[in-house]
């Protein structure tokens, strides 16, 4: 019988302090335990309805320096506790910046028959914990709520108010408490004064890459993959320094490139690109327009040869990471 609600903190904003209450920008982020954080929500009692909350420090950082190995820690700990029977949910404290990514990764790595009947929430803030109206405790408190509902499944993320699937969601905005959005796709739902409206239904668990083998995300090492943005001037020396043997790198297995409008590339870069596939790296392509995705073949595409991922550019670089992961 579930009881539990277990809180992991990875530090971010939500955890930031500043030296001044008026300061909402100039703080460090990833200075205040979970466990504090957790006492500074309001009304935590009664959105909990009875339910214990349990919380426990992943990481503490700033999620832009983030590690793969830190993925890898959240991924273990999130199993893990997924995985009890006494725990209904998991939520996530985590820092804006790489919220999407982590979101994706775990979306596509914690097992299928865990998520498909509990829910993992990540949330975070746009104001430090130090802050005169911090935005972290309302989006911890929301973000209990949507992992508590009975229903809930899948990885989601709650800011403002919003509850974003883990596949659509983005950060938007370098400021705004209201920083994320699902592009074309909408959030999935609102909570609102603690209730949660669904505006669809939960997030479908079918990615394939749920069963991708453990032993593969156990190697140190995990496949490297670049990401490179096509433009007016491109050229294709970034692509082709890439490709030199670096003793102080991994070598490279893969790159993404997110490219104009279509997923258009610059014909200096294609034919780098063209070298680089000739080579046994694999290219695919996105587009770097905030909205959308790659429609069809891109008329600079000729060859045909470079696969296009309907995802950002940041999310195809996780999924070519893993799948190349998973057939190594
Ligand atoms: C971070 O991503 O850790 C810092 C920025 C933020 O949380 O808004």
């Amino acid at each position: 019988m579930a009881e539990k609600l277990v809180f992991l903190g990875m530090g971010g904003t939500l955890a930031g302090t500043a030296t001044s209450a008026g300061d909402n920008v100039g703080y460090t982020a990833a200075q205040v335990g979970v466990q504090d954080l957790l006492a500074s929500v309001p009304g935590l009692k009664s959105v909990m309805g009875g339910f214990e909350a349990v919380s426990e420090q992943v990481c503490q950082i700033d999620s832009k320096d983030l590690a793969h190995t830190d993925w890898r820690a959240l991924l273990g700990r999130v199993s893990h506790h997924l995985a009890r029977p006494e725990v209904a949910g998991v939520v996530v404290t985590h820092g804006t910046d790489t919220l999407e990514e982590a979101a994706y990764f775990l979306s596509c790595t914690v097992p299928a028959e865990l998520l498909r009947h509990k829910p993992v929430v990540l949330t975070c803030a746009m104001r430090p914990a130090s802050s005169l109206t911090p935005d972290g405790p309302g989006n911890m408190a929301d973000a209990a709520a949507v992992a508590l509902c009975r229903q809930a499944r899948g990885v989601m993320v709650v800011c403002a108010g919003k509850i974003h699937s883990a596949a659509h969601v983005q950060k938007v905005h370098p400021y705004r408490t209201d920083a994320f959005d699902s592009g074309e796709a909408g959030p999935v739902g609102l909570v609102e004064e603690g209730r949660v409206r669904l505006l669809w239904d939960w997030p479908e668990v079918t990615n394939s890459l749920c069963n991708l083998d453990s032993a593969a995300l156990q190697s140190d090492a995990w496949p490297r993959v670049e990401l490179l943005l096509s433009h007016a001037g491109a050229t294709g020396a970034v692509v082709r320094a890439l490709l030199k043997p670096d003793s102080n790198e991994a070598p490279l297995r893969g790159i993404v490139l997110a490219g104009t409008g279509n997923g258009t590339i610059h014909k200096s870069m294609e034919a780098a690109l063209l070298e680089a596939q000739a080579q046994g790296i694999r290219v695919v392509r996105v587009s770097r327009c905030a909205y959308g995705t790659v429609v069809g073949s891109s008329p600079t595409d000729r060859s045909g040869t470079f696969a296009s991922a309907g995802l950002s550019g940041v999310k195809a670089r996780i999924a070519l990471m893993l799948e190349i992961a998973s057939q190594t």
